[in-house]
C-alpha cells in the first residue's frame, strides 16, 4: 500500500455525468490531497494527513513541491504506427494545392502506405514506441492506435503485430484498431465494395485468430468509402464480433448518422456534421470524438464540440496523431485550443480526455481518481488545475504514474 502526496489539488473527475455540459464548479477538488494505491489500483483519495493517520502502514511517496494531480489522459484516436513523413503535403497545402494535386504529386495517405509497407517491423516498432513515449511524457497512459497504412493483408497484419509487440515494451495501455478500410489501395484492381469484402474475408478473420484487434474503423468520405458500402461493411464486421468506430463527417456530412445507425462506439472528426445529424448523434450512445489536431493540421474548422455537449452528447477529444492531417501529437495543446474556439469549460475538456475518452474505448476501469480505478495519474508543477489548459501545453507533466508506479 502506498500513499502519494500531498498535492495542492487533486481533481478526481469522479461523480460527473457521462454526457452533456459540465461546469468547473461540478469538479471535485481535494485540497492538500493524497492518493492511496494498492496492487495498481486506487484504494482511496482524500486529504493527505487524514489518509496518513487512517493507514499508518502505507509507504509514503512524498511530493515535496507544489503539484496538482489529475487522472492520466486517454488518447482515443491515433495513427502513430507509420513510416515516412508528409512534410511536403503540408507545404503544398499551404501553397494552395488541392487534395487531388497533392495526391497526384505522390502525397496523401497513399504515400504513407508506401513508406509503411517499405518499413521493416523493427523500424516500425522503434518509431511507434518513440511516439507512444512522447504521449506518455504528456501524461497520456492509454493510447488507441490504428492500422490503415498497410492496406493489404500482409501489411495490415504487420502493423497490428507491431502494435502488439510495442505493447510488450510499454507500460501504457495500447488499444489496437483495424483500419484496413482507410482507402482503397491503388494496387487493388477491384471496386471499393470488393475491397471491403476482401477485408471481411481475408483480413478480419486473421485479425481475430491472432487476437490483434477487437475494433474496426472505416473512413467514410467522398474520397474514400461511400455510405451504403460502408454500412454493409460495418454490419459484417460487427457480426464477426468487432466493435465499430467511424471516421465520420470530416469534409462532407452524412456518415455520423451511419455510425449511430450501426451502433458504433464512436464517430470521430465531425468537422462537417450538419445540425440535424448532430442532434441524432448527441442522443445516442455513440461517443462524438473531436480531433482538433486535424483541424489545425489542415486549416479546417473545429468539430462543433459546444453544440454536441449542449445537446447532451458524449464528447471525447483525441489527437488523431498521423503523418498527414495531424502531425503535432500534442493532445493537451490541441484540446486547450479547442476549448478556446468552442468555449468549453476546463471540466468538459478534462472529461473529454479522461473518463469520457475511456468510455469511447470501452474501458470502464479508468479515467477518474476514485476507489477501484486503475492508478494512472499525472501531476503538474503548479498550484491550480486551471493552469494546465491555460498554458496550452507549455506547462508539461511533471510526474506520470501507471498502475500506481511512477514512470516519469
Ligand atoms: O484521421 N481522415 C482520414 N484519416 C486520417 C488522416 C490520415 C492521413 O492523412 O494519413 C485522419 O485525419
Ligand atoms: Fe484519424
Amino acid at each position: 500500500m502506498k500513499l502519494t502526496g500531498p498535492f495542492k489539488q487533486i481533481v478526481t473527475l469522479a461523480n460527473l455525468p457521462l454526457r452533456g455540459a459540465i461546469s468547473d464548479e461540478q469538479l471535485e477538488v481535494i485540497t492538500d490531497g493524497g492518493i492511496l494505491t494498492e496492487n495498481g489500483v486506487i484504494k482511496k483519495t482524500g486529504i493527505f494527513t487524514n489518509l496518513k493517520n487512517e493507514f499508518p502502514q502505507a509507504g509514503i511517496n512524498l511530493i515535496e513541491d507544489e503539484q496538482i494531480c489529475l487522472p492520466a489522459f486517454v488518447d482515443a484516436h491515433t495513427h502513430i504506427c507509420f513510416g515516412g513523413s508528409r512534410a511536403n503535403d503540408f507545404a503544398m497545402r499551404n501553397a494552395g494545392k488541392s487534395y487531388l494535386e497533392i495526391a497526384e504529386s505522390g502525397g496523401g495517405i497513399w504515400s504513407s502506405v508506401q513508406h509503411t509497407r517499405a518499413a521493416t517491423e523493427q523500424e516500425l516498432i522503434e518509431t511507434t514506441l518513440a511516439r507512444a513515449n512522447a504521449l506518455i511524457a504528456l501524461g497520456i497512459t492509454t493510447i488507441e492506435i490504428k492500422s490503415g497504412y498497410g492496406l493489404d493483408p500482409e501489411n495490415e497484419l504487420k502493423m497490428l503485430r507491431v502494435i502488439k509487440k510495442v505493447q510488450q515494451l510499454t507500460k501504457a495501455t495500447l488499444i489496437p484498431t483495424c483500419l484496413s478500410a482507410h482507402l482503397k489501395p491503388k494496387d487493388y484492381s477491384g471496386s471499393a465494395e470488393e475491397y471491403l469484402d476482401h477485408i471481411v474475408t481475408d483480413i478480419l478473420p486473421k485479425v481475430k485468430a491472432e487476437q490483434l484487434a477487437q475494433r474496426v474503423d472505416i473512413f467514410i468520405e467522398q474520397s474514400a468509402f461511400q455510405p451504403e458500402e460502408s454500412k454493409k461493411f460495418l454490419l459484417k464486421a460487427k457480426e464477426l464480433g468487432f466493435e465499430i468506430t467511424v471516421h465520420a463527417d470530416q469534409f462532407t456530412p452524412g456518415s455520423s448518422r451511419i455510425a449511430v445507425e450501426v451502433g458504433a462506439r464512436s464517430a470521430d472528426h465531425l468537422e462537417a456534421t450538419i445540425d440535424e445529424d448532430l442532434a441524432y448523434l448527441a442522443q445516442s450512445e455513440t461517443v462524438a470524438i473531436a480531433l482538433p489536431g486535424a483541424s489545425l493540421g489542415l486549416g479546417e474548422k473545429f468539430a462543433p464540440a459546444r453544440k454536441i455537449l449542449d445537446k447532451g452528447g458524449i464528447l471525447a477529444i483525441a489527437s488523431d496523431w498521423n503523418p498527414g492531417s495531424a502531425p503535432m501529437g500534442n493532445l493537451i495543446t490541441q484540446a486547450s485550443i479547442l476549448a478556446t474556439y468552442q468555449k468549453l469549460s476546463t471540466a468538459e475538456v478534462l472529461a473529454g480526455m479522461t473518463f469520457r475518452a475511456a468510455f469511447a474505448l470501452n474501458l470502464m476501469d479508468r479515467g477518474t481518481l476514485e476507489h477501484g480505478k486503475k492508478a494512472d495519474f499525472v501531476t503538474f508543477k503548479t498550484d491550480h488545475f486551471q493552469n494546465v489548459l491555460y498554458h496550452q501545453g507549455s506547462l508539461t507533466a511533471k510526474q506520470v504514474y501507471i498502475s500506481g508506479e511512477r514512470i516519469q
